[in-house]
Order: structure tokens, then sequence, then C-alpha cells
């Protein structure tokens, strides 16, 4: 454990919007896809890092619904990549106790995505290290559209009440059902804005925000922010006294 982070305190759930790779690219003279492709290099030691610090769940904002509207050469670079580290991470992942999910419209992926998607969380489906969750083709609004609808039909099948419809109900229909609420949520690049990512679930998170781009994100910008989220007072709407004394 670095020495100045609580290891009593480490967040269970650490989200990450990783920003930033264009800008990063085009600031040394190359392309947007070299970027992306350094950031592969940011996943793998961000999730090396949260798997020694003791993060169970790491949810990475990999590609918005929003992104499809790119230009299609970048969009298809994103997708190409996608395949390539998957099967170039694989068996680190493996090594490493890494159990894989996603959230998001996953199926809507090109059929290569999807195919090399399926094979690395059947593959590690016993990992119990720590959960990797790719949001792939995700948009939070879409996620609680579908799970209204999906509550809407329990309920006009008979199989639920409307008076049972809850704050448990309505989770298990979301893409997250099962995975504990992020306590901490990081976004790279200086932009200070969540781009439509678990709305629901961040009602309650810390933020962090910093200025370094996704492809020079590391493991001391991790506890870095670790280290932050452990400094701040969590009041879930009481007051600082009743925090401090527990009531
Ligand atoms: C994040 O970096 C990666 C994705 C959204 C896929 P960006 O590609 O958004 O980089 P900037 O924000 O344009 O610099
Ligand atoms: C958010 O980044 C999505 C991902 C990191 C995958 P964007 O770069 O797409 O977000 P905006 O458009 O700046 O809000
Ligand atoms: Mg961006």
């Amino acid at each position: 454990m670095p020495k100045q982070l609580d290891s009593s305190n480490i967040p269970k759930h650490i989200a990450i919007i990783m920003d930033g790779n264009g800008r990063w690219a085009k600031a040394k003279g190359q392309d947007r896809l070299y970027g992306h492709l350094s950031g592969v290099d940011s996943v793998r030691e961000t999730l090396k890092a949260a798997v020694e610090l003791g993060v169970k769940f790491l949810t990475l904002y990999a590609f918005s619904a929003e992104n499809w509207g790119r230009p299609q050469q970048e969009v298809e670079g994103l997708m190409e990549l996608l395949v390539s580290s998957i099967h170039g991470e694989l068996s680190t992942m493996h090594e490493n106790g890494v159990r894989l999910t996603t959230i998001g419209e996953v199926n809507k992926l090109p059929g290569a995505c999807v195919e090399s998607l399926n094979e690395a969380i059947s593959e590690t489906a016993n990992n119990t290290n720590i959960n990797l969750v790719l949001a792939l083709n995700y948009s939070s609004r879409e996620e609680i559209l579908f799970a209204t609808r999906a509550i809407a039909e329990q309920v006009q099948g008979n199989v639920l009440n409307i008076e049972e419809i809850s704050m448990d109900s309505f989770e298990n229909a979301l893409y997250t059902k099962g995975i504990p609420d992020p306590e901490l949520v990081i976004r790279t690049s200086g932009e200070h804005r969540i781009s439509n990512f678990l709305l629901w679930q961040l009602a309650y998170a810390e933020l962090h925000f910093t200025p370094v781009f996704w492809p020079e994100f590391r493991r001391e910008h991790l506890i870095e922010a670790i280290y932050d989220y452990q400094r701040r007072e969590r009041r879930f709407g009481k007051t600082s006294e009743q925090v401090i004394s527990g009531t």
C-alpha cells in the first residue's frame, strides 16, 4: 500500500471516463487513433494498479452511444482496436484474476467485437480479483429508458405490481444489476462533465477531475485520485457533525 493511502478506505468501485486521447495525439502531431492505441497502455497499467490496491470493480467508459457520430475512420479504428486489445490482453487479464463484463448495447457492436468480448467474458468468468466493466455503446439515458420498459412489461404481464416498483427492482433492470454504485469517478483531460455516463448510479459518487490526458494516466494518478477521495467527507445528506459522531 503506498504510504499515504488508507488501506481501510479504498473505493470498492471506481469508474473512469477515459478522455483526451485525440487531443494528446494531436499535440504530438499524430492522428487520433494513435491516441486511442496509447490509451490501451493506460488501461493495462490502471487495471494492474487497481488490482494491487484492492479495488473490486473498475468501470471504464470506452465507447459511448454518441461516439458513433465520429468520423467513420475513427469509429472503425476504435472497433478494430477493441478486438486487437482484447486478444492481446486476455492472457494478462486472466493471470491477474480479472473478470471481464460489459455494460451498454454491446450486441450492436460489429460481429468481431461481440465475438472477442464473449470469448473473453466466458474465459475470465471465474476470476475474482477484480471486475473490469467495459462500457461499450453505452448511454445512461438509454439504460434508464430500457429499464423503464422492462419494468412496464413486468407490470403488464402481471409479474410485478405497481407498488412493487422500488429502487431495488429498478436497479435490477439496469445493465449494472449486481454491481455496487461507484464511490469514485475519475475524468481525465480537464473536462468537467458526465457525458451520459451512469446517471442513476453516480447519485452520491465523489468526482475527481484531472487535467492528465488518458494516454498519460498511470498508477500514480490513480493513487492521487484515491488520495483525494479519502480526504472527502461523504455526508449523504446529513450534517458533518452527524457524520463524525456516526448518528
Ligand atoms: C476518449 O478520448 C476516447 C473515446 C471517447 C473513445 P477522445 O477521443 O474523446 O479524445 P478528445 O477528447 O477528442 O481529446
Ligand atoms: C465520453 O467522452 C465518452 C468516453 C470516454 C468513451 P467524449 O469525448 O465522447 O465526451 P464529450 O463528447 O466530450 O462529452
Ligand atoms: Mg473526448
